[in-house]
């Protein structure tokens, strides 16, 4: 399906025709990747100057190497083994960030997290992972991958435009898949309220009251997962790290929803939220101070969900919802009050362990892979990546935009529709994270996976390598999709997080080179350390372009 400019103003609202609004909702922060102070400012005047922005897009590239748009530069924040203090070092594969400033006042200074999603055996614990090896993993072998996994606190500050790590601060802490934690729940899971670390975390979001949200997606890549047939008979399924072998903790301690206190590192899992592969988790708080959270499941045919607490600031008092997008309706996961769910499961702790089966019982939609999640800072409307599902054609996937009844976050009822689809019309495919600026211009990062991209017989030959787009909301560009941002080989560009100033865009560069089969021959150098083996790393990309989008060098006569 085409989208004319025309029907994109009409997708994107009344503000994308040059008017101004300012909902209540503005003054909340924490709810969206982008501080939401400034909006109030962002005047007719400053409109008018963003509409004059002209974008000199890239074009598709398979070359090895971080390519930028004119207007940008990037230099790099940290990457895998650098040291963050005297016993930690930085862990593999980053994809969400999230800067929170240590005084309002200062943005330049503050703690970044970055989550560390999963390994490659042949970087992280030289395990060459090939069906002829019958090889076990060493315990060193394992231990060594989990310590690479979770997550990193580092203290950064910016000086002369360029971020470093502030090494040795006492801030600076690795979570790791070893790091206990305790479960923000009455109920015991498989009999512990504190369980043993956190892995796979993929994209996360923000607290309103400032602490970091962290999600575990692909769990049962690491300790497998406990299924059930249709007689309940239940059966392990084997991960493809194998961790499992060595140390056995439950599949059901994984798959949640985390939160990291980022002055002390205590993390917590909220039950609440359900067991599923969390994309991310986006918070929204109510004028009441309860709290909305819209988290999506990213695998096939899987769900969205949004908890609404009844308690302010509570991520664990209240109710579950999973989205019926045909009809426009959250259905309530509710044990009690649901009595096909009292039929098949024993309590509402069993319904949040096994929820991607009580969801479908209630009628659930199945998407296409919901991943990022992020409100538009202008509309409230919701938008949710679906990045793409093979099994039912969809190969370059596509933004849902979802309308809440009357804007309100905490509503039943809702209006779901196709914002924007991936494919070569539109120049993208594979949405995943997504990101608003200050001026509400609409940031998106694809994944299409490395087996597939560049090759001339799948359908993502066009696009090359994985990218970074904006779609600015004004201008003569409103609305087009624009490449901004080129990634080296066989990575994905993951956690875009604006700094509270606009002046920069922090960024992931995971799995640079994953492809690689030999150590002596990567697929990619980047970032082109001398000892030529790839490494993931978090850029800080600043500049010109990113100024003017941000409207902060737009002085008001
Ligand atoms: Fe880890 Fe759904 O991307
Ligand atoms: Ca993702
Ligand atoms: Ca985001
Ligand atoms: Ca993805």
């Amino acid at each position: 399906m085409e989208y004319s400019r025309r029907k994109f103003i009409s997708f994107m609202g009344l503000a994308g025709i040059g008017v101004f609004l300012t909902p209540k909702f503005l003054t909340s922060c924490g709810s969206t990747t982008t501080p939401t102070a400034g909006y109030n400012t962002l005047t007719n005047k400053k409109i008018e100057a963003l509409k004059t922005i002209v974008l000199e897009g890239l074009t598709p590239s398979d070359k090895d190497d971080l390519l930028l748009a004119n207007g940008l530069n990037y230099h790099t924040i940290i990457k895998w083994q650098d040291s963050i203090n005297e016993t930690n070092t930085f862990g593999f594969n980053n994809d969400f960030t999230c800067f929170i400033p240590l005084d309002e006042n200062n943005p330049n200074d503050g703690l970044l997290w970055v989550n560390h999603e999963y390994v490659s055996p042949l970087f992280v614990s030289n395990f060459i992972n090939s069906e002829e090896n019958e090889l076990e993993k060493t315990k060193e072998q394992v231990d060594k991958e989990m310590y690479n996994v979770g997550g990193s606190i580092v203290r950064i500050k910016q000086e002369k435009g360029v971020w470093s790590v502030v090494k040795n601060d006492p801030h600076n802490r690795r979570i790791t898949a070893k790091t206990p934690m305790k479960i923000n729940w009455d109920t015991p899971i498989k009999g512990a309220t504190t369980l043993i670390g956190t892995n796979s975390n993929c994209s996360g979001g923000i607290t309103p009251w400032k602490t970091f949200i962290t999600c575990e997606e692909n769990y049962d890549g690491c300790f497998g997962e406990t299924e059930y047939d249709v007689n309940n008979i239940v059966t392990h399924r084997p991960s493809w790290l194998g961790w499992e072998k060595i140390y056995n903790y439950p599949p059901e301690n994984y798959g949640w929803v985390v939160e990291v206190n980022p002055k002390d590192g205590m993390a917590q899992k909220h039950i609440a939220l359900g067991r599923f592969a969390h994309e991310c988790c986006t918070l929204y708080e109510l004028e009441d101070k309860r709290v909305v959270a819209y988290t999506g499941d990213d695998k096939n045919n899987e769900h969205l969900y949004k908890f609404i607490s009844s308690k302010p600031g509570s991520l664990k008092e209240g109710t579950l919802y999973v989205a019926d997008t045909i009809n426009g309706k959250w259905l309530a996961l509710d044990w009690e009050n649901q009595p096909l769910l009292k039929s098949k499961f024993k309590d509402q702790t069993e319904v949040l362990i096994r929820v991607r089966e009580a969801a479908k019982i209630l009628g659930a939609t199945a998407l296409n892979r919901p991943e990022d999640i992020e409100i538009d800072p202008i509309t409230g409307n919701v938008f949710i990546s679906l990045t793409n599902n093979k099994t039912k054609n969809d190969f370059h996937g596509s933004i849902l935009k979802l309308e809440e009844n009357n804007g309100a976050f905490d509503a039943l009822t809702f209006k779901a529709s196709t914002y924007i689809a991936g494919g070569e019309d539109n120049g993208f495919s594979c949405p995943d994270n997504l990101a608003f600026d200050l001026s509400g211009n609409l940031w998106i990062t694809s994944d299409m996976s490395g087996n597939a991209m560049n090759k001339a017989n799948k359908p993502y030959f066009p696009f090359k390598n994985n990218s970074l787009f904006v779609i600015p909301r004004y201008g003569k560009d409103a609305g087009k999709v624009i490449r901004v941002a080129s990634a080296p080989k066989d990575a994905e560009l993951t956690g875009p997080w604006f700094s509270p100033d606009g002046k920069t865009l922090f960024l992931s560069v995971q799995h640079p080179g994953e492809q690689t089969k030999d150590l002596k021959n990567p697929t990619s150098k980047w970032p082109f350390d001398s000892d030529n083996i790839p490494k993931p790393a978090v850029v800080a990309i600043t500049g010109d372009l990113i100024e003017k989008m941000n409207k902060l060098s737009i002085i008001e006569a």
